[in-house]
């Protein structure tokens, strides 16, 4: 393996010629990605240890790798291995729910905040599907709609401009997730919704249990608002933890919701067995205080839900600029989704910051440096063979190869994703992407030899896998969406209760006026 602590880092700010800025300390939150910009304004290269250190996230060791072999018999993924993905929370337990019970979810999202997606937007996807492959596990993934168009609003201060209406958010959110699906998730397994679309049902009980444990200046702190940002935005957060919670899609596991049109009066309570199921979030490093505010109240719930898992990334290296990261805005700082061959090959050509020497003597002399080539990082995301990777690292410093030569293999590794990727986003039209927005029960597999099967280690337990087993049973157990023998009792109180009520409209003034819903007789009295 090549040197692994350095792929994916951004070239060093000395090595680049930059505008000059003020000086500041690095700034990484939801809202802001910006390295340390130092006396001379120089953008400085973002410090991903003293992040871990600072957030108090753990690092991804060896011994994580080792352990994922263990625990699901495939080799550790090769975004891991090259700890582009570099640290976590908890990582281990959701390996030992695993081993022990078989199933977690996954669960990551996306800003929607224009309609078109770059390898950088793209990298982290591919990894969450790949994990879901390899655990055989549902995942589901938020796009923030809501999220893009409160902040987009905020930063324009309170005017709503052209092209940034809710709508368009929306549209946005629309296109992302056809993309999203072009990577190939199993729509089995796999529920993608919008906020503007989706929020309502558990869901919305879950945020709002989850809003109440949050006060402003919390908000503050994590995300670095202030007095004048909308309301709107200062609440989202909400929803971005809650989305972790099982219990907010109770149809993925076969269990009702309570939504329009027919309110199924099982889905009256939300269901705790799905409390128990634990979740692990791929998600790139700047989500993390969102997550620490998930963590700190995740036992706070009425239904206490085990504490979330993260598996953390640093950020994709834009083509040229260090410090920062690739941006939609910019076309040339990013290979987009929709770039056709030729423009991937002159972007990479033009705009990939190399690694190499000035002069071809220099570079033959000397060598290049790998750690910084941006040519040579991109092919560390896509590339499986370690051997082939370290090889070309090592004829890189020796100078035996060329800046050009490693910039053409490259080129080829990209136009072939790239390419494929473009085949299959062909294929998805408005009804395969609705396909896999529509709530209904998903179907896994898990881990097929768990070491505590459901209902086989007999005692009810606070540990968050025994639930697991429980209430997911791996898309098996509960295959009825019955829900358990509690549960099923409070579900028959409630639907006699408005059977009654239903039968006695004299009662019915009463039960409107205590917030209840009107019998299906109103009509009749
Ligand atoms: N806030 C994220 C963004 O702006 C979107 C998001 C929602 C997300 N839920 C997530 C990202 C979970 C990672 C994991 O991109």
């Amino acid at each position: 393996m090549a040197s692994p602590s350095a792929v994916g880092a951004p070239p060093k700010a000395e090595e680049l010629q930059e505008e000059k800025k003020k000086p500041s300390g690095q700034q990484i939150d939801p809202y802001n990605v910006a390295g340390e910009v130092d006396e001379s304004g120089n953008i400085k290269a973002i410090d991903y240890d003293r992040l871990i250190q600072e957030f108090g996230v753990q690092p991804l060791t060896e011994d994580h790798l080792k352990r994922f072999e263990q625990v699901t018999g495939k080799p550790a993924h090769r975004l891991m291995r090259r700890k582009l993905f570099f640290s976590h929370r908890d990582f281990d337990k959701i390996l030992d729910t695993y081993e022990q019970y078989g199933t977690f979810m996954l669960y990551t999202g996306r800003g929607p905040s224009s309609g078109s997606m770059h390898l950088g937007h793209t990298v982290p996807f591919l990894f969450t599907k790949e994990l879901q492959e390899m655990f055989d596990v549902p995942l589901v993934i938020m796009l923030t709609d809501d999220e893009k168009y409160l902040y987009t609003r905020s930063k324009n201060d309170g005017t709503q401009k052209k092209g940034a209406g809710v709508e368009d958010f929306l549209q946005f959110a629309h296109e992302n997730i056809k993309d999203i699906i072009a990577l190939g998730f199993d729509p089995n397994k796999t529920f993608i919704y919008t906020d503007y679309e989706f929020l309502g049902g558990h869901f919305y009980w879950n945020t709002s249990e989850f809003e109440s444990m949050i006060t402003l200046n919390q908000a503050q702190g994590a995300f670095g608002f202030g007095g004048s940002t909308n309301i709107g935005l200062i609440a989202y957060g909400a929803k971005q933890c809650v989305a972790a919670f099982p219990s907010s899609y109770p149809d993925l596991f076969g269990l009702p919701d309570y939504r329009a049109p027919d309110y199924n009066p099982q889905g009256m309570r939300r269901h705790k067995p799905l409390s128990k199921i634990p979740t692990l979030i791929p998600c790139a490093i700047d989500q993390e205080p969102y997550f620490r505010i998930l963590r700190d109240r995740c036992d706070r719930m009425t239904d206490p839900h085990p504490k979330t898992c993260l598996i953390l990334s640093k950020f994709l290296t834009a083509l040229q600029g260090p410090g920062g990261k690739m941006s939609a805005s910019d076309a040339n700082s990013a290979i987009f989704m929709s770039d056709t061959a030729s423009q991937i090959k002159n972007k990479i050509n033009r705009h990939a910051f190399s690694g190499g020497r000035e002069s071809l003597e220099e570079h033959r002399q000397l060598g290049g440096n790998p750690d910084v080539d941006v040519a040579y990082t991109y092919l560390s995301y896509f590339l499986e063979s370690d051997d082939e990777l370290a090889e070309l690292a090592a004829k890189y410093r020796s100078g035996e190869m060329l800046t050009g030569e490693m910039k053409q293999r490259c080129i080829a590794e990209l136009q072939k994703f790239v390419g494929a990727f473009q085949e299959r986003r062909a294929q998805v039209d408005h009804s395969v992407m609705r396909e896999y927005m529509r709530p209904r029960k998903l179907v896994w597999g898990g881990n097929p030899s768990p070491t505590k099967p459901a209902g086989k280690s007999g005692e009810e337990g606070k540990d968050c896998g025994e639930g697991a087993g429980d209430g997911a049973g791996g898309g098996e157990k509960r295959a009825d969406g019955r829900g358990t023998k509690g549960e099923r009792k409070a579900a028959k109180r409630a639907a006699q209760k408005e059977e009654k009520l239903a039968a006695r409209p004299k009662q019915q003034a009463q039960q409107q006026k205590q917030g209840g819903e009107a019998p299906a007789s109103s009509e009749a009295s």
